[in-house]
C-alpha cells in the first residue's frame, strides 16, 4: 500500500512544516499547525486529465519585445462603475481575483449582481453555498432581464467543474466560494489549507491558459485576516477585501492587491432590499443634514484611494468627568491617534481637556486613516469644548504633528477642487500646503499652528 503523504501547515499563514510545532515560526501565532494529508502517490483522475490546461505546457525563454500582446484584450467592463474602479479599470482577461470578506457582508450579493447586470458576456456562477432556487430567489430580488446569459452551477469537485466549463465556454467565472472547493488529487476535506492551495492554483492555470477570468470569494476569519486564503494572496492578481459596518448600509470594495491597477482604490455600495446600490457621490452621504449650527462637526477633506471625499467628524466634549476617571471613545477613527492630538492640545496650546469626556464619531460608520483628518478631529474637539459651531461651509485639511505644528498634506489640489465643488466657502490647511495651488471660488485659509486655527473660529 503506497504510504500516505501528510504535512503540518499554520491555519493562520499557510506555513508548511514536516512536523509539529506549537509556535509558527513564519507568522509566530501559537497552536495553529494542523497536520493534513499530501497528495496521493499516483491520482488517477490527475493522470487521466480530461481538462488541458491542467497540465503545463514546458516554458522557453523569450525576448521581451517578441512577446505578442492581443490587442483585442482589453479589459471587460463590469457593468459597475464602482467595482470597475477598485480593479482598475475593469477585468483583465485572464487575471485570477479574491474578494475577501466576513460572511454576511455581502459578497455573493455583489458578485450574482455583477454576473446578473453584464452585458454581452457568457457567465458561469459557481456555488457551493446554495442550491440552485435560492440562487433563483436572490436573483429574482436582485432583478435581471431575460438577454442575460449567466449559469448556475452548484457543484464542488473540480473536475466536475472543469467538464462543465469545457461544455459551457463561459467568459467568466466566479466561485463562491474557494472554501467550499475540493480536488481529487489530494485527500484532506474541502477548506483545508491544501486543497484551497491546490484548487486555487488548478484555477490560476486555467485562467492563465485561456484567459477567462476567474473570481474568488473568500471567507476571512473575524480578526480580519484572509482565513487559509491568506495563501492565496501571492497567487492571485487582485485581492479585494469588501467590508463594511453591518448597522450602516455602506459597503466599501478595496483594493489590498492589484496587479493591474492601484491598490486603495476604494468602490463604494449601498446595501438596499433589492442588492447594492453604487454610490457615486460619496461626499453627499457622509455630511449629515443639518439645519442648524450645532457645536462639535466639523468637515474633513479626506482621500480615500485616488478619490476624495468630505467627511463629517464629531465631538463631544463632556464638562467634567461624571466619575473619576474620564471617559474617551473614538469610533472609525484610531483611538491612540486620538490620544496623541488630545495631548497635544493639552500640552502645547494650552487646553484643559485631561479631567472631560471625550467622544469622537466619524459618520456613516466609516473608518478613516488619512491623516488629513487630524486638523477637522482638533476642530470638532475644540468646537464641542467651546460650544461654538464651527460654520457649515467650512472644511479642514491638515496632518497636526507631535509639537502642535499644521503639517501639509498629499495631493491638496484635488481636496480644494471637491470642497469647492461641494459649495464649501473655506478650507483651512497648512500654510506650507500653498505651493501650486490656483485660487478659486473657495477661500483658502493657511494655518500656522493650532492658535492660529482656535482664533479664526473662536474669536
Ligand atoms: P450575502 O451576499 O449572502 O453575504 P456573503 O456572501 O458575504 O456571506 O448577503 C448578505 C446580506 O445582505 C444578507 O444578510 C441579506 C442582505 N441583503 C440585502 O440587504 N439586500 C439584498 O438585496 C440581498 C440579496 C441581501
Ligand atoms: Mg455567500
Amino acid at each position: 500500500m503506497a504510504k500516505v503523504k501528510t504535512a503540518f501547515f499554520c491555519k493562520s499563514c499557510g506555513y508548511q512544516a514536516s512536523k509539529w510545532m506549537g509556535r509558527c515560526p513564519s507568522c509566530g501565532e501559537w497552536n495553529t499547525f494542523e497536520e493534513e494529508v499530501m497528495q496521493r502517490e499516483v491520482s488517477p483522475i490527475a493522470a487521466a486529465g480530461g481538462s488541458g490546461f491542467l497540465h503545463s505546457r514546458p516554458a522557453a525563454p523569450v525576448l521581451v519585445s517578441e512577446i505578442s500582446v492581443n490587442s483585442n484584450q482589453q479589459r471587460i467592463d463590469s457593468g459597475s462603475v464602482e467595482f470597475n474602479r477598485v480593479l482598475g479599470g475593469g477585468i483583465v482577461p485572464g487575471s485570477l481575483v479574491l474578494l475577501g470578506g466576513e460572511p454576511g457582508i455581502g459578497k455573493s450579493t455583489l458578485m450574482l449582481q455583477i454576473a446578473l447586470r453584464m452585458q454581452g458576456q457568457k457567465i458561469l456562477y459557481v456555488s457551493g453555498e446554495e442550491s440552485e432556487q435560492q440562487l433563483k430567489m436572490r436573483a429574482d430580488r436582485l432583478g435581471f432581464s431575460n438577454e442575460v446569459t449567466c449559469f448556475i452551477l452548484t457543484e464542488t469537485n473540480t473536475q466536475q467543474l472543469f467538464q462543465h466549463i469545457e461544455k459551457v465556454q463561459p467568459d467568466i467565472v466566479v466561485i463562491d466560494s474557494i472554501q467550499t472547493l475540493h480536488t481529487d488529487v489530494i485527500d484532506s476535506s474541502a477548506g483545508s489549507i491544501s486543497q484551497i492551495r491546490e484548487t486555487a492554483s488548478e484555477l490560476l492555470r486555467f485562467a492563465k491558459a485561456t484567459q477567462v477570468p476567474v473570481f474568488l470569494i473568500g471567507h476571512i476569519t473575524k480578526d480580519g485576516s484572509l482565513a487559509g486564503p491568506k495563501i492565496l494572496e501571492h497567487m492571485v492578481d487582485t485581492v479585494l477585501q469588501f467590508e463594511g459596518d453591518r448597522n450602516y448600509g455602506y459597503r466599501l470594495v478595496r483594493a489590498v492587491k492589484n496587479r493591474f491597477g492601484s491598490t486603495s482604490e476604494l468602490g463604494i455600495f449601498e446595501m438596499q432590499n433589492n442588492g447594492l446600490r453604487e454610490v457615486s457621490n460619496p461626499s453627499e452621504i457622509l455630511i449629515s443634514q443639518r439645519d442648524e449650527n450645532i457645536s462639535g462637526i466639523a468637515i474633513a477633506a479626506t482621500i480615500e484611494g485616488l478619490r476624495p471625499m468630505l467627511i463629517e467628524t464629531q465631538a463631544l466634549v463632556g464638562s467634567s468627568a461624571a466619575y473619576g476617571t474620564p471617559q474617551r471613545s473614538a469610533t472609525g477613527f484610531d483611538f491612540r491617534r486620538m490620544s496623541m492630538l488630545l495631548a497635544v492640545l493639552e500640552k502645547k496650546c494650552g487646553f484643559r481637556l485631561g479631567p472631560k469626556d471625550i467622544f469622537l464619531n466619524i459618520a456613516g460608520g466609516l473608518k478613516v486613516d488619512d491623516p488629513a483628518i487630524d486638523l477637522a478631529i482638533v476642530a470638532s474637539v475644540l468646537s464641542s469644548n467651546e460650544d461654538v459651531a464651527i460654520d457649515a461651509k467650512d472644511c479642514f485639511a491638515a496632518e497636526i504633528g507631535l509639537s502642535g505644528e499644521i503639517r501639509p498634506v498629499s495631493r491638496i489640489d484635488q481636496r480644494i477642487a471637491e470642497a469647492e465643488k461641494l459649495g464649501f466657502r473655506r478650507i483651512f490647511t497648512s500654510k506650507y500646503n500653498l505651493k501650486g495651488v490656483k485660487p478659486g471660488n473657495i477661500e483658502i485659509v493657511p494655518l500656522n499652528g493650532i492658535g492660529e486655527l482656535y482664533q479664526k473660529l473662536f474669536i
